[in-house]
């Protein structure tokens, strides 16, 4: 169990999730769904390669028959940054007035939809609301239009996260602004939007949703912090019961799918298993946190320098967000073994229940997430990526500065042990 002995242990857990439709067609009822809040001029928030598929306008032409006008805007940056979150919110300040907005696409749109979201209705400039230290961590003072959130891809889970995350271009650095009132107000999961998805995209995409649930399930205990007051509570309590249930569940549906969708992109059956998966382990990790996997991908996706992945936009180099998070996830749970080892092995039996359990029990985890990456596609390590030894003081930098994420790590993580973890990731195989 955690190392963790507080003076006077937390007994308090929350649980926030937004409404949510699940179901192949459900896209189609938007209209109709946002009729009901009285909307009358809906802002469509969209990436091009996502604008290209048709479906952002058709989700936009459907709305009309409810007497709602609805404007497509398909300017989102894929992995958004401070400047295109700005381009985003000047250009609907500049076009409103809207009193709902519905973003349809993968969390690059439906985090620059938040944005948006946030500051047609609030005052100031975008870096008062980020987290602090980079930011202000300014709280909104008024309530935000209806967000209404459409994955396209299956990952992030953002659609039930009160998180919007973006690279800060000047310090290098990935942070993000979270509030409870950043949640979208409806869900609206439909795994038919996902078939689209390039292989490329399902596997990094879909290795995000693995870490949310993985992470989560091994989480610092919510019992484990020192108690709380009311004001001081956050959407991320630590692990506990109703996050685990959800981590569990989608650990197990990505064992039956997650291989299957990157192979055959049509496969419906596993869309929808994996669309399933995203949506729970967003639930999790939503409420419970994520660690030290992703507190390392924020520096090593800030920091690229000249990787394109495959079925990404090819202008920029970029490390997609769900590839970096799984880069250094085998040798993080590797380290994180002896907080939870029943967690660990549970946790390597759901998402793989035929393998054999080798005999040192903390090599099962990292074995079994090693074979998946190899078979979807994953790079081997973060030197396949363009990192070498010269560059893990200033990846380690980074990662000591998410020290929100690290507090939810189910061990102390020092400077060296991530130093540890980072020079044993160059190459996983
Ligand atoms: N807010 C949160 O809770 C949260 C959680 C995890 C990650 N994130 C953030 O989300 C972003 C990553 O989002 P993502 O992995 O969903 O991908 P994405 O939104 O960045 O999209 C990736 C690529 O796939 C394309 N694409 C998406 N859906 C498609 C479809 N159905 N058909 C064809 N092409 C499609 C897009 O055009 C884009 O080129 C990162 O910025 C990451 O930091 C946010
Ligand atoms: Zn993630």
């Amino acid at each position: 169990m955690s190392a963790y002995r507080p003076a006077s242990p937390e007994s308090v857990f929350t649980y926030g999730a937004p409404q949510l439709k699940f179901g192949a067609g459900a896209a189609d009822e938007i209209g109709y769904d946002l009729s009901r809040t009285g909307a009358t001029r809906a802002l469509v928030v969209t990436d091009p390669g996502i604008a290209a598929t048709g479906t952002p306008q058709r989700v936009a032409d459907q709305m009309s028959r409810f007497g709602i006008e609805a404007v497509v805007f398909d300017g989102v940056h894929v992995e958004p940054t401070d400047e295109s979150l700005r381009h985003a919110v000047e250009w609907a300040r500049a076009n409103g007035p809207w009193d709902a907005i519905v973003a349809v696409g993968g969390g690059s749109s439906i985090d620059t939809a938040k944005a948006v979201d946030l500051l047609i209705t609030n005052p100031g400039d975008l870096m008062e609301y980020v987290n602090k230290p980079v930011g202000g961590g300014r709280a909104p003072e008024h309530p935000l239009h209806p967000l209404v959130a459409v994955p396209t891809t299956t990952g992030t889970g953002s659609e039930s996260t009160t998180i919007c995350v973006m690279d800060v271009l000047s310090l290098k650095v990935k942070t993000g602004i979270s509030h409870v009132r950043l949640r979208p107000t409806l869900a609206v999961i439909d795994p038919a939007l996902t078939l689209s998805q390039p292989p490329g995209v399902t596997a990094a995409s879909g290795m995000d949703i693995l870490c949310h649930a993985l992470e989560s399930y091994t989480a610092r205990p919510y019992t484990t912090f020192e108690r709380k007051r009311p004001e001081e509570r956050v959407p991320y309590c630590g692990a506990n019961p109703i996050a685990d249930m959800w981590s569990e569940k989608a650990l197990t549906l990505l064992a039956e799918s997650f291989r299957r969708a990157v192979r055959d992109g049509s496969d419906e059956d596993a869309r929808e298993k994996m669309a399933m998966a995203a949506t729970f382990a967003g639930m999790g990790f939503g409420n419970a946190g994520v660690h030290i996997p992703h507190a390392n991908a924020y520096p090593i996706a800030g920091r690229v320098k000249d990787f394109h992945p495959k079925d990404y936009p090819a202008d920029e180099p970029m490390v997609p967000h769900g590839m970096s998070v799984a880069l250094t996830a085998p040798e993080a749970f590797r380290f994180t073994f002896d907080a939870s080892p029943e967690r660990h092995r549970r946790a390597a039996r759901l998402l793989d229940p035929g393998a054999d359990e080798p005999g040192d029990p903390a090599e099962f985890l990292p074995g079994v997430l090693t074979a998946l990456m190899r078979d979807i596609g994953i790079p081997g390590g973060i030197g396949a990526v363009g990192y070498d030894e010269g560059d893990i003081p200033d990846l380690v930098d980074g990662t000591m500065k998410q020290q929100r994420l690290l507090a939810t790590a189910p061990k102390d993580v020092t400077e060296d042990d991530v130093a540890g973890i980072f020079r044993r990731s160059l190459s996983l195989w």
